[in-house]
């Protein structure tokens, strides 16, 4: 059974072929696989890899699989969508520093605003968004094809593409839990959060 989080990562692959990079359990290489994406399975952890190799024995599926750091020896095609998923941003900036072109579905656990920023800077634009509350926990599923778009800075934090009430109202309770614990000295940081609360409505308002 795929985690709600895990099934938006795959619906948000639009290539025959993925290279899923810290694939763990393997559970989106099987649904992937049964949906008929190739799939290359890869782990820096082998005993990870090894829990993906058991289960994709238990669904007789045959899986490519490859213990390896990041993008490290991995023969990529043009046509693989390159998966990131469930890890911090530091670890998906350290394995994207190959030179690649690929479409990128990235499932970043914290930093959104650097990961946008620096995912931008390699010469990628954001394609799609999709937030996603799994377990309690709220996510922000980001695909990223090769090409040019600008963006406003409000852009790398809020999110250029998204348009959804539930995200909305969710950055709102985020941004002013902050706002409300800020003594009133800071009035820089005040004013921040207060443009960035506005910048949210004006947001809500024109979707
Ligand atoms: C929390 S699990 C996420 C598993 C799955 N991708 C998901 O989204 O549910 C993170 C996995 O990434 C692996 N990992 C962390 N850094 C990695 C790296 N540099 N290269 C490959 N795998 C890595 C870990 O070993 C672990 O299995």
């Amino acid at each position: 059974m795929l985690s709600k989080r895990l099934e938006t990562v795959a619906s948000l692959v639009t290539t025959d072929s993925v290279i899923d990079v810290g694939c763990d359990h393997g559970y989106l290489d099987i649904y992937l696989t049964l949906k008929g994406i190739k799939c290359l399975a890869t782990d820096v952890s082998i005993n990870a890899l090894n829990q993906a190799i058991t289960n994709f024995k238990k669904y007789n599926l045959d899986i490519d699989t490859l213990f390896t750091d990041g993008l490290n020896g991995i023969d990529i095609k043009k046509n693989d969508t390159i998966v990131i998923s469930g890890m911090g941003t530091d670890s998906i900036i350290k394995i994207l520093n190959r030179d690649i072109n690929n479409d990128l579905v990235i499932s970043s656990n914290n930093h959104l605003e650097r990961l946008r920023r620096y995912v931008v800077s390699l010469g990628y634009y954001i394609d799609k968004e999709v937030f996603v509350m799994d377990n309690n926990k709220p996510y922000v599923i980001i695909k990223f094809k090769k090409g040019k778009k600008k963006y406003h800075d409000y852009d790398y934090i809020i999110g250029p593409t998204i348009k959804d009430e539930d995200y909305f109202n969710y950055l709102k309770n985020k941004y002013t839990k902050i706002l409300n614990s800020i003594p009133n000295n800071y009035r820089d940081k005040i004013k921040y959060y207060q443009d960035l609360i506005n910048e949210i409505n004006i947001r809500i308002n024109n979707y």
